[in-house]
């Protein structure tokens, strides 16, 4: 979901339009823009597509000003009713909302008692709010403050007060909004990348701040209406970053890129002299540490797996990763000294963010691992390592992932050598050679694309299956299958699959085995004939070293530690042709969000 305004010289709809396209891969179910002008305020909404909303829009409308918005659906139905912009009973305020307002309901009671409703969306009864304080102060700004201060929960809004053609109101706490300068025109976006195109200049929004954004300048104000100056800043989004170039789709472009990932990260965690280079708050807090608590989602909570493995094995310290809408409710016994470390792709996981929020109000230190330098899990944690993956559109994670498991390699040897231990293990080199190993099976296209049609194009059901590190590569080659190509998908530890789900196993049912470690090569075989034996349709991917003559897919040789950095890379192709071979629409499946800024 993501929200977009422009107010300025040039018509606003193909900016608005185009903005909203550069946000689709966050995720959305329907769509809307309002646009003012003389004439008054035009709404024009779709479920589905912004293509679709591309063909509603009336061409002939010329206005300067906009809002525009993508929404995935939390409260009520996707549907056109629901989609924003929202309006007040008088169509005087029209706004777009992205987050959750978790007191609507009081608010509701307390204040909105004789207003008729349209839609059912929380945000509706936020418009409304704003209609009502106008009637008493008759100053929108001074509305559009106290309706703010009134609200409880996550929001970035966009506002529309058709009687003032030079302002957008705007307003943020919690959910991700930023606004960006140009000249003679300014914009808002939830994410630079929407209105790159336009600016690169932009400036922070801190939660519960709103801004008043003008042709030629902005303000930006606290609730009580107090200025406050922030300098902008440029992003550092190259713009063709986020282009698909020749590409079919971003996912394949982002699989593609990881050898280009990897040997980034290299770059930028080391010295000129060949030292790994790390941020000394980071080293201190690893170091003074009892117990680390990784915080994460989806795939970061996968790659937080592989990164356990790491920093147990070789930094000797204790980690419990965990799923961070868990966490939030459910909190475990802490040790002494523990120190937390999110990751996330975004920077914006609400689940995530809930958990920083709770242990940075119990004191303890966080750091973030994310691809978004200032994203708010980076501007609320203590530290940051950025994963300099570049800009991740597809929904499906891939390169940030891998991304994510060569930092938390690097975070693991730095602490190792800060604490003297000895190792026989250079990161740096490891990683280059993961990077060649990368290259090599991204070169492989057609043989992957080839199993995909074998295996998958009209699968019910898929298992994978692997033990020790592989198993934790399992459960993300089935995330990415369930996520793009809907075919219902399980990771299992090889151990266990006989203790329950051998019983799902059907003739041709197939069941993708992971064999890249040396110490349960021999008995993650034996899982495979386990269910050869009740018909599977079995693909064994092995590594170099360890492979049989019936193996399926063999990946070059790597040190046993980083496999998943090249393991996934098949996988990821796998699911990737399996979604493309089922017609699914592979950079944006239905349901699925990029970032998720709701609880
Ligand atoms: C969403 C996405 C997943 C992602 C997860 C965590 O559910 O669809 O692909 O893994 O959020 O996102 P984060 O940005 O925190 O890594």
């Amino acid at each position: 979901c993501g929200i977009v305004g422009y107010i300025g010289q040039d018509d606003t709809k193909e900016i608005l339009l185009n903005g909203l396209e550069k946000l689709e891969y966050r995720g959305y179910d329907s769509a809307g823009i309002a646009t003012l002008n003389d004439a008054g305020v035009q709404v024009v909404k779709v479920k589905g597509r912004i293509a679709a909303l591309r063909e509603s829009v009336d061409n002939s409308v010329h206005a300067t000003m906009g809002i525009g918005h993508t929404r995935w659906a939390t409260h009520g139905v996707p549907s056109e009713e629901n989609a924003h912009p929202h309006q007040s009973a008088s169509g005087r305020f029209t706004l777009v909302h992205n987050g959750v307002i978790e007191n609507y309901q009081e608010l509701k009671e307390k204040y909105l008692r004789d207003v008729h409703f349209a839609s059912e969306t929380d945000t509706e009864v936020i418009v409304q709010l704003i209609e009502k304080l106008f009637a008493e102060t008759n100053n929108t700004a001074a509305a559009f403050r106290k309706a703010m201060s009134l609200l409880k929960g996550s929001y970035a809004i966009g506002m529309i007060d058709h009687e003032h053609h030079d302002t957008l109101y705007v307003a943020k706490n919690k959910s991700p909004l930023l606004v960006g300068l140009g000249d003679g025109f300014n914009v808002v976006a939830s994410d630079a990348m929407a209105t790159l195109k336009v600016t690169d200049q932009y400036v922070e929004i801190h939660d519960r701040e709103v801004v008043l954004v003008h042709r030629r300048y902005i303000e930006i104000q606290d609730l009580n209406g107090n200025s406050i100056m922030r300098e902008p800043y440029t992003a550092q989004i190259d713009a063709n970053d986020i282009e698909k170039g020749t590409y079919s789709h971003f996912m394949l472009k982002e699989i593609d890129e990881q050898p280009f990932v990897m040997r980034k990260i290299i770059n930028e965690y080391q010295t000129e002299n060949n030292e790994l280079k790390m941020d000394t708050g980071v080293r201190q807090a690893m170091n003074s540490c009892d117990r680390i608590y990784i915080i994460a989602a989806g795939t970061s909570y996968h790659a937080g797996l592989v990164g356990k493995e790491f920093i147990e094995k070789l930094a000797n310290i204790p980690v419990e990763v965990h799923i961070a809408s868990e966490f939030s409710y459910n909190t475990p016994l802490l040790s002494e000294k523990p120190l937390f470390i999110f990751i996330s792709q975004s920077g914006e996981t609400a689940d995530s963010r809930a958990v920083l929020v709770k242990i940075k109000e119990m004191g303890h230190p966080a750091l973030t691992i994310t691809n978004v330098p200032g994203s708010t899990l980076s501007r609320e944690a203590d530290y940051t390592l950025n994963l300099y993956a570049g800009p991740e559109i597809a929904v499906a994670s891939t390169k940030a992932y891998t991304a994510q498991i060569a930092v938390l390699a690097i975070l693991a040897v730095d602490t190792a050598k800060t604490k003297g231990l000895s190792l026989d293990f250079d990161p740096m080199r490891e990683l280059a050679i993961v990077a060649n190993a990368m290259e090599v099976l991204t070169d492989q296209k057609e043989a992957i694309e080839d199993l995909a049609r074998k295996y998958l194009r009209t699968a019910r059901n898929a298992f994978f299956i692997g033990r020790s590190i592989d198993y934790h590569v399992c459960l993300e080659a089935a995330l990415k299958l369930k996520e793009i190509s809907y075919i219902q998908a399980e990771g299992f530890a090889g151990g266990e699959l006989k203790h329950g789900t051998i019983a799902l196993i059907e003739e041709g049912t197939p069941v993708i085995a992971l064999a890249t470690q040396k110490n349960v090569n021999y008995s993650i075989r034996g899982n495979v004939q386990e269910v050869v034996a009740r018909g599977a349709n079995d693909m064994v991917i092995s590594m170099k070293g360890l492979e049989q003559d019936t193996d399926a897919f063999v990946i070059p040789h790597v040190h046993e530690l980083l496999t998943p950095l090249v393991s996934v890379v098949p996988l990821q192709l796998l699911s990737y042709y399996a979604a493309l071979h089922r017609d699914c629409d592979v950079d944006k499946p239905r349901n699925l969000a990029k970032s998720v800024t709701v609880e």
